[in-house]
């Protein structure tokens, strides 16, 4: 618990702390530790409170009131220095004044030299902020994260909401459903969301109120770049190695045993058409959990620094909605290194920060990648152990086109004879996984026209009007293979 470290760096006397958290944490978060700071041994220790607006101001009276004169950056430090107490001060958003455009030299050399002083008093200042980017100051900061509140936190807080219901209004029943629901908000993201849903139908049911939280929580994720996939009606024909490779996994993910290995992701590589997508959205319902597909290119964000940030916030965000399976396609294209679209550097930072990540993450998120082209992918990504397994996906092989043919033909109740059927497995050589769902498609429409059911001749006709990509994109192909052959494994 984040406190409780909190409280044997203040302890040790450690002068400079940072804490990230999201924006609508900061009042939790220094709530919380007005509380666990008062409650400490010793008569505890007070909490001031620091905002550009409104300067700096003790925590705990009923109303905040602010000394004189402690807005500017420079006065709240002097202030600081000058005073005495066991205390923690809180500073929101002070970063702005050590680091980019508004940085002053005079405010980073007062709060280094106020670092140093303060090691051997009862202060301890905590710069709180939703990213900490502080270069300057390493080795005499130490960072913590607020994170998103635990099932167990947001338990609590919401038995206490519920009992606070005025009469009225149908207290919901707590339970897993609900809290899940609410897994990846903030205290103050989930009070919102509850109270807005209790006060447009006051007699919700808790099932119903949970998928009202989950539509919050959507809307927030697609601020972020990220949308929930739904699991797709198309089942995947062919890749059993794949498949069952998957199959595998399943316990041993839904377990989440530090004592075992735990799964670290998948990456697939492969032909366009071949299916990849359709087996990552499919993964979520093979693993059993949401699947999360985030598309970096819509990460970049015209301000500097908030690319990073942002995909530190989904990061966080799947860490708190796990057991979850983070998927995100076409990797190549989000992380290709100055290209032309993006800015080179922050592509490299983007990449760095989802490496180290991936190291780093103990919580169950599953990764799922995808990439047509090796060419332009950062080699970091193939890199052994980085993935636990780097698959190839084909064209279809003659029985993989059987059953993908099988899958497209059943979805429009098609019904061929065996020879019929074998016929366009011959017939389909070269064919895409897309080609041949295109094909039905096509078939479909064209008998719909003729106000009649799709027939075999129908396909047949279709079959002639196409010609297969691979064999415009011969030599991208044999490229892609034979470099196959060597760093990944068949997924059929
Ligand atoms: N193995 C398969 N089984 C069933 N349908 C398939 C298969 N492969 C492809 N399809 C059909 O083709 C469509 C497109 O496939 P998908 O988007 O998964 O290909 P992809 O490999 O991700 O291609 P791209 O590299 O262009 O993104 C699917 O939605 C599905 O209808
Ligand atoms: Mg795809």
């Amino acid at each position: 618990m984040i406190f409780t470290d909190l409280e044997h760096f203040i302890t040790a006397s450690f002068s400079l702390l940072g804490v990230t958290c999201a924006p609508s944490g900061v009042s939790s978060f220094t709530r919380e530790l007005t509380a666990y700071a008062a409650n400490y041994p010793d008569g505890g220790y007070q909490v001031f409170f620091w905002t550009y607006d409104k300067g700096l101001g003790k925590c705990g009276s009923q109303v905040f009131e602010p000394l004189p004169n402690t807005n500017d950056p420079l006065n709240v430090l002097e202030q600081i220095e000058d005073t005495q107490d066991k205390a923690v001060y809180v500073l929101h958003n002070f970063q702005q004044f050590l680091t980019g455009q508004k940085a002053d030299p005079l405010v980073v050399a007062r709060l280094f030299n106020l670092a140093h002083k303060l090691k051997t008093t009862n202060q301890t200042i905590i710069l709180l902020e939703e990213d900490i980017q502080l270069p300057s100051f390493e080795g005499l900061i130490h960072i913590l994260d607020y994170g998103l509140p635990s099932a167990a936190v947001i338990k609590a807080f919401l038995k206490q909401l519920v009992n606070r219901l005025p009469p009225g209004i149908t207290k919901p029943h707590v339970g897993d459903t609900l809290i899940r629901s609410c897994q990846g908000l903030t205290i103050a993201e989930i009070n919102d969301a509850v109270r807005f849903s209790l006060k447009k139908y006051p007699s919700i049911n808790s099932e119903v109120l949970a998928q009202q939280v989950n539509q919050f929580k959507l809307a927030k994720l697609k601020r972020l770049g990220v949308e929930l996939s739904h699991e797709p009606d198309v089942k995947v024909g062919g890749l059993k190695t794949l498949k069952s490779w998957l199959a595998r996994r399943k316990k041993l993910f839904a377990c989440a045993n530090p004592k075992l290995p735990q799964p670290k992701g998948v990456m697939m590589i492969g032909l366009p058409g071949c299916g990849k997508s359709l087996v990552a959205k499919n993964i979520g319902s093979s693993l059993g959990v949401p699947v999360m597909h985030l598309d970096i290119r819509s990460l970049y964000h015209s301000l500097l620094g908030e690319t990073e940030k942002n995909l530190r916030r989904i990061l966080k965000t799947a860490e708190t909605i796990a057991p979850v399976c983070l998927f995100l396609d076409e990797i190549e294209k989000g992380f290709e290194a100055g290209s032309s679209t993006h800015d080179g550097g922050v592509s490299k930072g983007v990449l760095g920060i989802f490496l180290n990540w991936m190291n780093e993450k103990t919580a169950p998120v599953f990764v799922v990648a995808t990439a047509n082209k090796v060419n332009n992918l950062p080699p970091e990504f193939l890199r052994k152990g980085r993935f636990d397994e780097i698959f190839f996906v084909d064209l279809p092989n003659p029985s993989e086109r059987e059953d993908i043919l099988g899958i497209h033909l059943n979805s429009f109740d098609i019904n061929l004879s065996v020879e019929q059927l074998q016929t366009l497995v011959d017939k389909t050589e070269d064919f895409t996984g897309a080609e041949i769902a295109y094909l039905v498609r096509e078939a479909v429409t064209i008998a719909y026209g003729g106000d009649r059911l799709c027939n075999f001749e129908d396909l047949e006709t279709v079959l002639g009007e196409i010609v297969p990509q691979a064999l415009r994109d011969y030599e991208n192909i044999e490229q892609i293979r034979s470099w196959a052959r060597v760093m990944a494994r068949p997924a059929s």
